[in-house]
């Protein structure tokens, strides 16, 4: 999907489908409800409530790095939300949901925290959205849950993993598993698959998500029996690793956990294997991204990282969410394009039962949520506002995500 040619904060006409979506709202006459809609706005009734009549568009807010080194998380992340509104939307139009439409407001931060605080203060006071979907990365959820919850509107987050994140208070959620889990199912594969005994450790000091995850990993590495060699950390914006890998080579790992996010870490294994590192490099679901390949080329074949979805799965559910996401976007959808479908999906199940709008009401209803069948897996919202869901680590072979093994929680 063309995604050049926007330059402001605002993504609203980022894509036909946007456009669509945007034309309707226009002919429904919902934009001066916007004020009346949105976050603690008691007076807006939820669809299928009692007969109710069903007012206009319900706004809701995405924050997302659609641009910076993270873009393809926020804009994948967009994506899987669309798709999940124009399918949402369309069943009204066919009758066979009652209830209001739905609009999106996504606004971009850029990867960066202040840009975050920015977006969700913009999307709860401006705009006054229903709720929240976002954001991606661990560190800026957390900046922008602390908004959310100081204004009670409730906020999904499709893919923070850090177990601070949903800690903020009962506004935040999250639809996918934490980094503990993470970083165990990491420590597990590298011992019982790769039989690793030496491990070596590098993570982005700035994020974290890349903290918390090393943390984890080498916390369950060593109860597994392994030892780590050296732990190695670096900054986001740090071009040149050379002698944190250098003391990498030095120590002689078995396995290399590389638990940042996909700029950084395909660039740091283009590093590495210059430098003569042969060790087999394991991540995290931040390496989910085409660009990992794009940028990281050989040297990142045969890799593997843990993941919340493989689109090679063999899921009836996976496959049907595929084959419509191609339809849509022309290209294969990323874990963040499937948690995005997923959180959103999960979202209008809890505006359908919610028995007003306000926050108070809605993240009481989105709490009680189970047994939601995703492109992820079942989610069940448990009293942490957490699911817990199996992971799966996948191969990067060549352009593809070859599912190797799946861990249950
Ligand atoms: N889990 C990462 C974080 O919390 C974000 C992420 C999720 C990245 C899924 C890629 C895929 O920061």
């Amino acid at each position: 999907m063309n995604l050049t040619g926007w330059r402001s904060r605002r993504v609203r006409s980022v894509s036909s489908l946007a456009l669509a979506v945007a034309a309707l709202a226009a002919v429904s006459g919902c934009e001066q409800k916007r004020n009346t809609t949105g976050g603690g706005g008691g007076t807006a009734t939820g669809t299928g409530t009692g007969g109710t009549v069903a007012t206009g568009p319900i706004l809701i807010g995405h924050y997302a790095s659609m641009t910076g080194a993270e873009a393809t998380f926020g804009q994948s992340t967009d994506q899987g939300i669309r798709l999940a509104i124009k399918e949402r939307n369309a069943a009204i139009d066919a009758g066979t949901l009652k209830g209001r439409k739905i609009t999106l407001s996504t606004l971009d931060d850029a990867g960066k925290p202040q840009d975050a605080g920015n977006a969700v203060t913009r999307l709860v006071t401006q705009e006054k959205v229903t709720a929240l979907l976002g954001e991606v990365a661990s560190g800026l959820s957390m900046v922008g849950g602390q908004i959310a919850q100081q204004y009670k509107v409730p906020m999904i987050s499709p893919s923070s993993t850090n177990p601070q994140v949903t800690q903020i208070g009962d506004m935040v959620f999250r639809v996918c598993f934490l980094d503990d889990f993470q970083g165990m199912v990491m420590a597990k594969f590298a011992r019982e698959e790769l039989k690793a005994q030496k491990a070596a450790i590098l993570f982005d000091q700035g994020q974290p998500y890349s903290k918390g995850l090393a943390d984890y990993a080498e916390k369950a590495f060593k109860e597994m029996g392994g030892t780590v060699v050296t732990r190695q950390a670096y900054g986001s914006s740090d071009p040149d690793v050379s002698a944190q890998l250098s003391s990498i080579k030095e120590a002689n790992p078995d396995v290399v956990f590389l638990p940042g996010y996909y700029t950084q870490a395909a660039n740091i294994m283009r590093q590495a294997r210059k430098l003569g590192i042969t060790a087999p490099f394991v991540g995290g679901d931040g390496w989910d991204s085409d660009k990992l390949e794009e940028i990281g080329g050989d040297a990142v074949q045969g890799s593997y990282y843990s993941n919340h979805y493989s689109p090679e799965e063999d899921s009836p559910v996976v496959k049907n969410f595929v084959a419509k996401y191609k339809a849509e976007f022309g290209s294969l959808p990323d874990g963040l394009a499937a948690l995005g479908y997923d959180a959103a999906n999960l979202l209008f199940v809890a505006l359908d039962k919610s028995p007003s709008l306000g926050g108070t009401d809605l993240a009481a209803t989105i709490a009680g949520i189970k047994d939601f069948v995703g492109v992820t897996g079942t989610i069940t919202i448990d009293p942490q506002r957490d699911a817990s869901k199996s992971a799966v680590v996948v191969k990067v072979d060549k352009g593809r995500r070859v599912p190797v093994k799946r861990y249950a929680p």
